[in-house]
């Protein structure tokens, strides 16, 4: 437990559809600290979206509290990705990330600019790209301005739905890697939705299975402060074959 209270805490959160005869979100219970990633795992169908677009406040639950500690003054706390970009296809790369500075004129541009080629270099892009436009980007580096595009907002909270989930395996690997690196430099919190093991054992500090409305089973992966598990080796293995043994009873009933 740090001293301080998490970035965000969810209590009994209840949702259901109109007309659903069970609870989609039943009681759901998550508390998030800082530079954490948080994984959720599932089957299709149980509810995972469904968490995130609450949190991001696109569905109102029925009952029970989502509560994100925001430093004050502070207006953009969550960003959200989805597995298939958001971005404009009519504006360049440069267009689409100096979005967050159109919209708050307040930002200071040279200072929006100097962040954004951060990004771009923590994210192995090169200037280049900011004259293209999307339909011109492979999938990978669409993902990557698409997440950058989310960090020139400055959130504190990530939701990210099974965002490499379209990429080759190679991609995948390297944006995942540039991901982690980035929430522990830029002390961002995540929580990604995602429905590969690798994934989560990969970049979560924790990974949580959803089941029944809840997150039903939770499995502590890594601490901020521990050295890298790596791929391979029978640490990584251990965790995969215990998440992967309560996927496959939650799965098959
Ligand atoms: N807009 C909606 N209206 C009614 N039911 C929905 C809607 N969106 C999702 N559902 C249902 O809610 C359940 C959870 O969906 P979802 O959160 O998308 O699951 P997951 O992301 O885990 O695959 C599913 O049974 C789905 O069919
Ligand atoms: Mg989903």
């Amino acid at each position: 437990m740090s001293a301080t209270s998490p970035l965000l805490t969810i209590e009994n959160l209840c949702f259901d559809f109109d007309g659903q005869s069970e609870k989609t979100v039943n009681a759901l219970e998550l508390s998030v600290e800082k530079g954490e990633i948080v994984c959720i795992l599932g089957a299709s169908g149980c509810g995972k979206t469904t968490v995130l677009n609450l949190i991001a406040g696109l569905l109102k639950p029925k009952s029970g509290t989502i509560n994100l500690r925001t430093e004050a003054g502070k207006r953009n706390s969550i960003g959200y990705i989805f597995q298939s970009d958001a971005l404009f296809p009519w504006r360049t790369v440069e267009g689409n990330l100096m979005l967050a500075f159109d919209i708050n004129k307040s930002l200071d541009r040279s200072k929006a600019t100097e962040t954004m080629q951060q990004y771009l270099a923590m994210f192995h892009l090169s200037r280049q790209v900011l004259m293209k436009y999307p339909a011109q980007l492979s999938g990978g580096m669409r993902q990557r301005v698409s997440i950058i595009q989310s960090l020139m907002f400055d959130p504190d909270l990530l939701l990210l739905d099974e965002p490499f989930s379209a990429l080759d395996y190679y991609t995948k690997l390297s944006l995942e890697e540039e991901f982690c690196n980035l929430v522990k430099e830029k002390k961002k919190a995540a929580i990604l939705v995602t429905h590969d093991i690798e994934e989560a054992v990969a970049m979560g500090s924790r990974a949580f299975i959803m089941s029944g409305g809840k997150l039903a089973k939770e499995f502590g992966i890594r601490r901020e402060t521990e050295n890298e598990i790596t791929r391979g080796s029978e640490e990584f293995a251990k965790h995969y074959r215990e998440i992967w043994m309560e996927l496959k009873s939650i799965i098959s009933g």
